[in-house]
């Protein structure tokens, strides 16, 4: 870990890793007290990935994801010094999923961990990454994000089983002799005071007053749909405002705007407040649902391998979700 300081930071490549398995709304109606309509109507989605839990983990999607960026960048995996990965469903507490996925891909040597910060745990990563680069501390860098999802939804739960899916994306940054590339603007931000909304009680104890009612297994994601929602659409349309005046950005001067997958309406809502074009904010929740900090560089990467981050032009990512937490980060391309 020596790069020199104050330097850049370039994307190497992307992958990503979703599972072959589909969970499509008419299967929901087989399930649930649902339908296709109200599903598609209040949410924008149509199907989700979701894995075979008895043979695969998010452990597997990451170890793909990861290693698909690694092929594109074309890179010796050894010459990774530094993996961080966002989850908040890794197999196990410890090991990290980072430190696995590591050594899976050749990169075993290498400081791993996981970043905890639920949907925004891909931009957390981003974030921290940039920045450890920039400081020197590390060259090469592997970020990923993953969650399996549907290894924490109760099924009986039709508000929150129909929302989410499993997917996993990563990216491999390097060390740039060019200053001005890299993240020139992030912004992360938490407030717990709201984490009853959005959490995955281990047990009894775990459960406030207010949701002692709610009959969803524990271990299993607990969710206040309306609270979330309201949340979402203010903090979506704050973080984005936020990023454009800091960095003095027009709209137009953006390639894209790569939001959190939670809702079509939360996305829409965010897109019409601030009079961005539709073409500049990717949406792909009609086929993946919500796959957490998955749901980001799944997006990120099918924009990289399309060629639709315009080179030479900044793009935001942008996510929110459990904690409660919130994250911006704007990228500078070469
Ligand atoms: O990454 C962050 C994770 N979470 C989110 O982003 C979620 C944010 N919240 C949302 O996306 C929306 O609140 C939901 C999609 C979860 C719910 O949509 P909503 O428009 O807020 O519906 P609601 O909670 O106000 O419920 C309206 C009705 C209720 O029935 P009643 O009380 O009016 O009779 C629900 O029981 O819809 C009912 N409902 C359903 N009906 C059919 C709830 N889930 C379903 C369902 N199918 N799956």
């Amino acid at each position: 870990m020596n790069a020199r300081a104050l330097v850049g930071v370039r994307i190497l490549a992307t992958g990503s890793s979703v599972p072959e398995g589909r969970l499509t709304n008419a299967d929901f109606e087989k399930m649930l007290d649902t339908s296709d309509e109200w599903i598609v109507q209040r949410t924008g989605i149509r199907e989700r990935r979701v894995l075979d839990l008895t043979k695969a983990s998010g452990l597997t999607l990451a170890r793909e994801a990861l290693q698909n960026a690694i092929d594109a960048a074309n890179i010796p995996a050894s010459e990774i010094d530094l993996v961080i990965c966002a989850t908040v469903t890794g197999d196990m507490t410890c090991p990290s999923t980072a430190a696995r996925i590591a050594s899976d891909v050749g990169a075993a040597g290498a400081a791993a961990f996981d970043v905890g910060a639920a949907c925004s745990g891909f931009v957390y990563a981003i974030n921290l990454a940039d920045s450890i680069v920039r400081a020197g501390r590390a060259k090469t860098v592997a970020v990923v994000g993953v969650d399996a999802m549907t290894s924490i939804i109760d099924y009986a739960d039709r508000t929150c089983s129909i929302l989410f899916g499993d997917a996993a994306g990563a990216v491999v940054l390097r060390a740039d002799e060019n200053p001005a590339l890299g993240c020139i603007y992030q912004h992360m931000g938490a407030d717990g005071t709201g984490w009853g909304s959005l959490y995955i009680p281990r047990q009894a104890r775990d459960i406030p007053p207010s949701d002692i009612e709610n009959k969803t297994r524990l271990g299993c994601l607990r969710m206040n749909g309306k609270e979330v929602f309201k949340f979402a659409v203010t903090k979506f349309r704050e973080v984005i405002e936020d990023a454009l005046a800091k960095t003095q950005l027009t709209p137009d001067q953006v390639s894209q705007f790569v939001c959190h997958q939670s809702n079509i309406r939360i996305i829409d809502a965010a897109r019409e407040r601030i009079g961005l074009d539709p073409s500049q904010v990717y949406v792909n929740i009609d086929k993946y649902g919500n796959s957490s900090a998955g749901s980001v560089p799944l997006c990120l990467d099918q924009l990289w391998r399309a060629g639709k981050i315009t080179p030479g032009k900044p793009f935001v990512l942008v996510a929110f979700g459990g904690g409660l937490t919130w994250a911006s980060s704007v990228w500078q391309t070469p």
